[in-house]
């Protein structure tokens, strides 16, 4: 008899349930060894199409593809076994007609093995969301600061400063929680906005640049580690600096390999026995 003991990954329910009582906890993973160390400490790893920038370096999210999310999120399976993993549908991807945005959905629930899709939209995107959730594809929504329209929404800057903004945000999360979204990121959207829509809506608002009055924070990793540093926004805090600590044993390996100091093979295997006797 297995005396093995399967742990089942938090689900959609498990989520939902959060709704005004303990925060959700959300960090974004992109890979195998990352998602292992943080998979015991969060309830979701997002698998963000940031990772165009984080991991490719790239200006923009708008060059990731479906494919280069589903090999990510496979790793993350992979590293992963309690959290639920949210894939991002990166830009192109969704937005055509609902039918592309399932066909799309399908494929990465699929073969990544993933619980749940995110894609960016408000109340465009409540007819999508339905058609969605309606067949068997969770969506985590996405409101606020939305990346993928950033050349459209006038760059990087938070939402909701004005009544009409304000307005507007509402509006979005109104629509995209009667669509059937079991959760919603709301990005760079202020105070006030974020308190007012997470006690208008019955889903768990997952903040990034929203306050504490949402229901969870959701951050990137690599901003949370120190091991971004191309751009990162005053909302998030360091809890680690890890880009010198990898640059320092960069710089003692290259010292050890010049000095020819590094351990030879008989300190790490032992002597082979010909050379004993
Ligand atoms: O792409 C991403 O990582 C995201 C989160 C930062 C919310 O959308």
């Amino acid at each position: 008899m297995s005396t093995e003991i399967r742990t089942k990954r938090l689900t959609t329910r498990d989520i939902r349930a959060h709704k005004g009582g303990e925060p959700v906890v959300v960090l974004t993973a992109y890979t195998t060894p990352m998602a292992r160390l943080l998979d015991p400490h969060v309830d979701i790893l997002l698998v963000g199409d940031s990772l165009g920038m984080v991991l490719y370096g790239m200006d923009s999210t708008l060059g990731v593809s479906v494919d280069m999310m589903i090999n990510h999120g496979k790793a993350v399976m992979r590293g992963s076994s309690r959290a639920m993993v949210v894939v991002d549908m990166p830009f192109a991807s969704y937005q055509e007609s609902r039918e592309q945005a399932y066909r799309n959905a399908a494929r990465i629930l699929a073969e990544s093995g993933c619980a749940a899709v995110k894609l960016e939209g408000g109340r465009e995107m409540a007819d999508t969301i339905h058609f969605l959730t309606s067949r068997g594809v969770p969506v985590m929504a996405h409101i606020g600061l939305m990346p993928q329209s950033v050349n459209t929404a006038g760059g990087f800057r938070a939402h909701g400063r004005d009544e009409d903004e304000a307005a507007v945000i509402r509006a979005d999360a109104r629509a995209i929680a009667e669509a059937g979204a079991f959760c919603v990121v709301v990005e760079g959207t202020v105070e006030p906005v974020a308190r007012a829509l997470t006690e208008e809506i019955a889903i768990p608002t997952i903040g990034i640049g929203a306050s504490p009055a949402c229901d969870g924070q959701v951050l990137v990793a690599e901003d949370v580690l120190g091991l971004f540093n191309d751009f990162t926004p005053k909302f998030v805090k360091r809890f680690a600096d890890l880009s010198p600590l990898i640059s320092q044993a960069a710089a003692d390996y290259a010292a050890e390999v010049k000095a020819r100091t590094f351990p030879t093979p008989q300190h790490c295997f032992g002597i082979p026995k010909k050379a004993k006797e």
